[in-house]
């Protein structure tokens, strides 16, 4: 899943402390499972699962496959129904074991659907699920808007948005995995759509979860989303790994991975190529964001590599308003991609961003390492407060960072009464990209508005961030989502 990376000797060094990770957690639950307290899980004595056995946070004890309910892998049939009645059917057993539905080999089109509790949708290698080409309310029912935005994001009016392709609100226990199935948007037509202003409300997303609590989404393909790929939203208590995101990387809005107001978020080994930021995590808009107050906090993410010539690694913002705190980042890998770690905020957002800590970044061809506005004037609407609503970004750490190829070193500018104070930045090496034809030379650091100290970086920062003898901070402690283990299941 990681053949772009398995040069790079760090992504393997990972790979192997995750492996040697799973057969310790293997060992540990054999001999939980000695002592009989997990009876719906057996463990498979080898490293080679067979097509029936998957890892999950929890085990299901009853199941079904799709084909059950009259449902036809053509690609042309649709099969909103079919999903719609298997899913409503299994939610019976919420609260006996819990239930799984499969999806076997086949193409199958559908519409939107909605998840259930204590649920598995699983995805087998060879089958897709393909979203809906029509964009006909039947296939796609309207929303209400996200009251943290107070508007469709994107047609900027007080009106719905697309339900995503798979929806789930008000869940606990919720479960999307596979071997290495895929999920396909379909989304060329929502691009088009949305490039010639032709559509009434927001585009939906691929997967999105509401106030949901203890999800997975893991080891499946996700290709072509019409908008935004997975978005936890108001929820916590989630896990997304080994995913291999996909779309074009000049087409519109197609975040891979958007942790929004949620708590406790763990998002490990996934791969991703998109047309926006692989990762953007965000708290809502402007006055919308404030009242509603719902922070994005105690977020790790590790060994992700990620290809976004237009767009971030990892953005914090540019919607902040409830506040983003305790995010921590290791292992990253980025290629042609505009900006590692980014931090977007403006006047009228509020909020905050503090305690960001990143450590161990390997890029190459960029155009700016590091990167910070408190000038994203994307606005709700204008009933935003430019006094009062100021953004308090502080406690920005970076470590450990080599990056080749890049044409602006840091590009960081604050607000001019609200500054950016508390960054950090040790031992970064950079190595800038030479223009010979430039008539002439950009300065490496552009920096406005801000505060902070770096120990060890090249080429010299500017005078706002002055050499100290420090290794800026990244903490030692666990999340309490990084001691979730993987249960080993079998259908
Ligand atoms: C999963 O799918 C991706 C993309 O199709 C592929 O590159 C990768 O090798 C697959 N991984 C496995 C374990 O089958
Ligand atoms: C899916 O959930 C949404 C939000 O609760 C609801 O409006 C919609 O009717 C549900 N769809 C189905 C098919 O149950
Ligand atoms: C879902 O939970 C939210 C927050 O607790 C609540 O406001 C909302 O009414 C719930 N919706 C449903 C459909 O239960
Ligand atoms: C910003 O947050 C920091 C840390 O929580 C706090 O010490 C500081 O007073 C805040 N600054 C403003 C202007 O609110
Ligand atoms: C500096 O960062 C590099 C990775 O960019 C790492 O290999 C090295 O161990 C770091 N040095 C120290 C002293 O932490
Ligand atoms: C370096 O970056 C420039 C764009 O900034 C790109 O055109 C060029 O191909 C890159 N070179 C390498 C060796 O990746
Ligand atoms: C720094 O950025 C500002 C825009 O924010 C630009 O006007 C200025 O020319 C830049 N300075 C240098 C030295 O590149």
């Amino acid at each position: 899943m990681f053949h772009q990376n398995m040069k790079n000797p760090r992504f393997q060094n990972s790979y192997l402390i995750f492996y040697v990770h799973s057969f310790y957690i293997i060992g540990v639950i054999s001999i939980i499972l000695i002592f009989g307290s997990l009876a719906e899980c057996k463990v498979s004595s080898s490293s080679k699962l067979n097509n029936f056995d998957y890892t999950a946070i929890n085990c299901r004890k009853h199941s079904a496959i799709l084909t059950e309910f009259d449902a036809v892998g053509d690609g042309k049939t649709l099969n909103t129904k079919a999903f719609n009645s298997a899913i409503t059917k299994l939610s019976q057993y919420a609260n006996d074991g819990g239930s799984l539905l499969i999806v076997p080999p086949g193409k199958w089109l559908t519409g939107s659907f909605n998840l259930t509790n204590h649920f598995t949708l699983f995805i087998q290698k060879g089958a897709v699920i393909l979203a809906s080409q029509s964009q006909d309310e039947a296939d796609w029912p309207q929303l209400p808007i996200l009251p943290s935005y107070g508007r469709g994001r994107e047609k900027n009016e007080p009106v719905g948005r697309s339900s995503s392709l798979i929806f789930g609100t008000n869940l606990t226990d919720v479960i999307i995995t596979g071997n290495n199935g895929t999920i396909d948007g379909q989304g060329s037509v929502w691009w088009e759509k949305f490039k010639n202003d032709q559509l009434k409300i927001t585009r939906p997303y691929l997967i999105e979860l509401m106030y949901s609590d203890q999800i997975q989404i893991s080891n499946l393909n996700l290709i072509n989303s019409p908008n935004w790929f997975v978005h936890p939203i108001y929820s916590s208590n989630i896990i997304v790994n080994g995913l291999t995101i996909r779309a074009p990387v000049d087409v519109p809005n197609t975040d891979g991975i958007n942790p929004d107001s949620s708590t406790n978020v763990r998002i490990e080994d996934n791969y991703i190529e998109s047309g926006d930021d692989c990762i953007a995590i965000k708290s809502g808009w402007n006055e919308y964001g404030i009242k509603f107050g719902k922070p994005s906090q105690h977020i790790i993410i590790r060994r992700l590599t990620c290809i976004s010539p237009k767009s971030a690694m990892i953005a914090l913002g540019s919607e902040m308003s409830g506040g983003i705190e305790d995010v921590r980042v290791e292992d990253l890998t980025a290629i042609n991609t505009e900006a590692a770690v980014r931090i977007k905020s403006a006047v009228g957002r509020g909020g905050f961003v503090k305690d960001i800590f990143v450590k161990g970044m390997n890029l190459n061809t960029m155009k700016s390492v590091f990167s910070m506005t408190g000038s994203y004037a994307d606005h709700s609407d204008s009933k935003f407060d430019p006094k009062a609503a100021l953004p308090n970004v502080t406690g920005i750490n970076f470590r450990d960072v080599t990056a080749k190829n890049v044409t602006i070193a840091g590009e960081l500018k604050g607000i001019s009464n609200d500054p950016f104070t508390g960054i950090c930045i040790s031992n970064a090496t950079i190595e800038m990209f030479v223009n010979k034809d430039a008539d002439k030379v950009k300065l490496p650091w552009n920096c406005t508005d801000v505060s902070g100290v770096t120990s060890n970086v090249v080429p010299k920062p500017c005078e706002l961030l002055p050499e100290k003898k420090v290794d800026c901070s990244f903490p030692n402690d666990k999340l309490p989502i990084e001691n979730v283990q993987f249960k080993t299941c079998s259908i």
